[in-house]
């Protein structure tokens, strides 16, 4: 396992549509290890492979229900079969978008069909933060981050306060 680079906002890569996978196979398993590395070190809940700059419908999670015990869980050309007209408000961060965080509204429950880590087909159905957190994960298979369902104006001070943080990174390293 290896540990990945994180895209972060601005970056056109993240506004990338991610191709189905065609087989799960080792090299794909290699690719959902590392992102799980990754996404502990970071240390977040939730991350799709374009967050690693790999545009492939895959995603891994772990929203750690069960304390101190790891329980990794595998998305790869995650569907949406339903979703509920009832909606949940959750406080919402990003690994690609470092430090923000804003109140998102999304469908409180959903029903997923996916391949899991061994190309099996697989089914969820997910409520509260678990479809919360789902839906987070399938956005960025779209190109979609959580801030494009913020006001233009608020959306505007989060990417510029990003590049100001990515700029003020570069001076140091330079
Ligand atoms: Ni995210």
């Amino acid at each position: 396992m290896a540990l990945r680079e994180i895209l972060t906002e601005p970056n056109i890569k993240l506004r990338e549509k991610s191709s189905a996978v065609d087989k799960v196979d080792k090299d794909l398993q290699k690719l959902m290890d590392d992102m799980l590395e990754t996404m502990y070190a970071a240390p977040g809940i939730g991350l799709a492979a374009i967050q690693v700059g790999v545009p492939k419908r895959v995603i891994v999670m772990d929203i750690g229900q069960k304390e101190g015990q790891k329980n990794p869980m595998y998305f790869v050309n995650p569907q949406i079969i339903t979703k509920s007209k009832i909606n949940s408000i959750y406080e919402e961060g990003c690994l690609s978008v470092p430090g923000q965080f804003a109140e998102i509204e999304r469908p409180d429950k959903c029903h997923i069909r996916f391949l899991d880590y061994y190309g099996q087909t697989k089914e969820i159905k997910a409520e509260g933060m678990l479809a919360t957190c789902i839906q987070h994960e399938m956005d960025h298979l779209e190109g979609i981050l959580f801030i494009d369902y913020l006001s233009k104006l608020k959306k505007s001070m989060i990417v510029k306060k990003l590049s100001k943080q990515k700029r003020a990174i570069e001076r140091i390293v330079v």
